[in-house]
Parts: structure tokens; C-alpha cells; sequence
């Protein structure tokens, strides 16, 4: 195992930040595996970036990477219906916004990516009805990364509160850094395998 230095959150949010730049930069997706510590500072998944898309759907959870849904998936959220029920809160928006937001993500979704950790994301959720809307952490890729985390550190933990937050738990996840070694669960510190 590498040694893992030991920095303030704080500082490890600026160095992410200052970081993003460079990693924005590269077109290739670094190494998965073994790689030195600064190297998993890029990202492996690509972060939203779109100033509308960031405003209307990044204030109350991560507005998430548009690669960690296929585009079917993207579509049927952003269908009026949907939006009006978002999960149970009433997200309506202009539609010429929701056209905006429907080209953004769908271009960007999890099945038209060549990232191999967007491309995971593509599987959607197998049990997914006509009733409840899609969801990032239905895919068997994400229960498959997750399953081990028990509920007492996610929805029993008032500081993290539910899967959909992200970036409680994966502090690069703004920068698209969701690497598993770059996890730190509130009240619980560092997941190590
Ligand atoms: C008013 C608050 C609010 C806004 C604005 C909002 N959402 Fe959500 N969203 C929620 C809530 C609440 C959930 C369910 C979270 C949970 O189950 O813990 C959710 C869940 C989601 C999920 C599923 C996450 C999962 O669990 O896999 C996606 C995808 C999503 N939102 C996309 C969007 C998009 C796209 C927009 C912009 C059009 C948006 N959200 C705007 C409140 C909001
Ligand atoms: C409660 C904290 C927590 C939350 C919230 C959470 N994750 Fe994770 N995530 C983890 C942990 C811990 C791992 C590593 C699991 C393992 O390998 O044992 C992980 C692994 C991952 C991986 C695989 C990383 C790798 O290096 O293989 C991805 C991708 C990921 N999460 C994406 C997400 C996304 C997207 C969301 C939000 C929809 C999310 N996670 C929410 C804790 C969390």
C-alpha cells in the first residue's frame, strides 16, 4: 500500500481545485489502478461544467456528472412530468431551459462516453419501473461499488444523509475525482477496503 500523507480537508479542497486545471487539460483518462498519489488527483470521471446546468440542478445535491447516466435515463428525468416530481420535490423550469439542460446531458450521458468509468454507469437500473424515475445509485455499477457501506454511515449519518450526496463522501467528486482512495466519510473518516 503507498503511503497515504495526511492533509487538512481544506487544504486537500484547494490542492483538488488547483488540480482540476490541469486535469481538465488531459483528454485521456489516467491509469485506474497503482497509480502514484498525484495522479489520482485527475479525474476519472468527467465533472459538469455547463453554467445552466450547474445554476438550476446543482443547489440542493451535486449537480452530477452528466457520464454517470445514459441518455435515456437523462431524458426521462428532464420530461415535464418529471420534473414536477423530481424525486418529490417540484423542479419545474422553463422549457426552453429543459432543452438546454436535455442537449447538454444526453450529449455527455454514460453511453455515448468513452470514459471507462462513464461507460459503467451506461447499465441502467435493471428493476427501473414506469413509476419511480431512474436513479445514479440504482445502477448495478454503483450498488456494486457500494454495497458494503452500511446504512449507519449514509442514511443514519445526519452529515452525509443519503447515497445522491455525493460529495459528502467523495471530497474530489466537484473535479470529478471519485476514486475509492479519495473517500472520506464524514464522522468516520477514510474507507479503506
Ligand atoms: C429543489 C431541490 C432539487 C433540485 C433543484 C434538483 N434536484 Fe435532483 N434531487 C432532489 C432530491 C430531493 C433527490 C432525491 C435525493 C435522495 O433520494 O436522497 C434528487 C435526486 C436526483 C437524481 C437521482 C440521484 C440518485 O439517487 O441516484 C438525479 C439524477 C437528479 N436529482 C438530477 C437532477 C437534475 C438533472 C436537476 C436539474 C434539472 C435536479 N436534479 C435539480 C432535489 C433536487
Ligand atoms: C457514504 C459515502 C458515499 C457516498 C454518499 C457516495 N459514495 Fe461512491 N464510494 C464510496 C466508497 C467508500 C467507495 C469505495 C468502495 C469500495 O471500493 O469498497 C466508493 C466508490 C465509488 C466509485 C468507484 C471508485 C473507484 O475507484 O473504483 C464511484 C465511481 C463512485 N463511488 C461514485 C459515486 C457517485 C456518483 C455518488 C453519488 C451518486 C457516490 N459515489 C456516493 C462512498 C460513497
Amino acid at each position: 500500500m503507498p503511503i497515504r500523507p495526511s492533509i487538512p480537508r481544506p487544504v486537500l479542497a484547494g490542492l483538488l481545485l488547483v488540480a482540476t486545471g490541469a486535469a481538465l487539460a488531459a483528454t485521456e483518462d489516467a491509469p485506474q489502478d497503482g497509480r502514484p498519489w498525484l495522479l489520482r488527483l485527475f479525474p476519472n470521471i468527467a465533472p459538469a461544467t455547463q453554467p445552466a446546468y450547474l445554476e438550476e440542478c446543482g443547489s440542493c445535491h451535486l449537480a452530477y456528472p452528466p457520464g454517470v447516466l445514459p441518455a435515456a435515463s437523462w431524458d426521462r428525468i428532464l420530461a415535464p412530468e418529471s420534473l414536477a416530481d423530481h424525486y418529490g420535490d417540484d423542479t419545474s423550469l422553463p422549457d426552453d431551459l429543459v432543452a438546454e439542460l436535455r442537449t447538454y446531458l444526453m450529449t455527455n450521458a454514460a453511453d455515448r462516453s468513452a470514459r471507462i468509468r462513464e461507460r459503467a454507469f451506461a447499465v441502467p437500473d435493471p428493476a427501473g419501473s414506469d413509476t419511480e424515475l431512474p436513479r445514479i445509485t440504482a445502477t448495478p455499477y454503483f450498488i456494486r461499488k457500494h454495497h458494503r457501506i452500511p446504512g449507519s454511515l449514509v442514511t443514519d449519518n445526519p452529515e452525509v444523509g443519503s447515497f445522491s450526496q455525493c460529495n459528502h463522501c467523495h471530497i474530489g467528486a466537484e473535479a470529478g475525482i471519485f476514486d475509492e482512495r479519495l473517500v472520506e466519510i464524514p464522522g468516520f473518516g477514510r474507507w479503506k477496503d
